[in-house]
């Protein structure tokens, strides 16, 4: 059945309140919409694992800084209806900009009010976008408000963001589980994601690069190396392979403080960004397979 599409906050509340009511737990998938098998994978989980499921669309415009990719960011709200149906997702909740953020000061994004996580948020993604998740924080945290899930569904390919919520949720008090699901690839290993859509072609086929280096990385240290520098240069010599590819960094870190450790061990972890023409993409994967 096709979800029931809700736009208002006090209208989603009011219909969570009577399954609260009837003692329902409730799985929460939070997106930014042009959903593929990835966010499939979410919706699926909160199914299996809870009574009522909501997943929400929206493009968050305090996670993009000015020159991202805010107005283009790709969208079909008939097709995500479908996929969500797919998944018997319960509720989609589709707020506006301006529901979420009513203007209700001088600034610019709307709010007075974000969260800020500390040295976590600062390194990796952090330092190519410095406002990136104090945005994404701060429209997790209203989220986490509004629905009020049990428990709620994070992909693993965004691996720093599940490690920043994961924090808030547990320096905030927030009474929400969160989920952290395996990343969904495609059949030549490309991670994902609703940033794909923009590749040309070209840039499709050498995207494959990119789970590659993880490889890379993965195999220097099955051949004995224990050096985080020595990994990050396995994964960088191999995305210098391909020519439409340029490393925007790698890093080896530990999988809960992603600080880079003095030596790999069994929690770290491997990180790399790459910029693919204009599109840059993200992946990670486990020191040891
Ligand atoms: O991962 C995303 O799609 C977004 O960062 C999220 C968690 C929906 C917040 O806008």
């Amino acid at each position: 059945m096709v979800p029931s599409q809700v736009n208002e906050i006090e209208a989603i509340r009011s219909l969570l309140d009577n399954h609260r009511r009837n003692d329902e737990t409730i799985g929460f998938t939070p997106t930014m919409g042009y959903l593929h098998a990835g966010h499939g994978s979410l919706m699926a989980a909160a199914r299996a694992e809870t009574d009522v499921v909501v997943a929400s669309i929206f493009v968050n415009p305090l996670q993009f800084a000015a020159g991202e990719d805010l107005s283009s960011y790709p969208s079909d709200i008939d097709r995500d209806s479908a996929l969500a149906a797919e998944h018997s997702v319960d509720y989609l909740f589709v707020p506006s900009v301006a529901e979420m953020y009513p203007k209700s000061s001088s600034h610019d994004d709307g709010v007075l009010t974000s969260i800020q996580i500390r040295d976590l948020a600062d390194r990796w993604d952090g330092e190519s976008r410095p406002t990136h998740f104090s945005g994404m924080a701060t429209v997790v945290s209203k989220l986490f408000n509004i629905i009020g899930p049990c428990r709620a569904y994070f992909g693993e390919k965004d691996f720093q963001q599940l490690a920043i919520i994961r924090t808030m949720v547990q320096d905030l008090s927030i009474p929400v589980e969160v989920v952290g699901c395996p990343i969904v690839r495609e059949a030549d290993g490309l991670a994902m994601s609703s940033r794909n859509s923009y590749l040309s072609p070209a840039e499709r086929q050498a995207a494959t690069i990119v789970r590659r280096s993880l490889d890379a990385g993965q195999a220097a240290i099955q051949s004995g190396s224990l050096s985080p520098g020595g990994v990050v240069d396995a994964i960088a010599e191999m995305i210098k392979t391909e020519p439409l590819a340029k490393l925007d960094y790698a890093a080896v870190v530990d999988n809960q403080t992603l600080v880079t450790p003095n030596e790999v061990g069994p929690s770290s972890h491997l990180l790399v960004a790459v910029y693919l023409g204009k599109t840059r993409l993200i992946d990670n994967c486990p020191a040891y397979l």
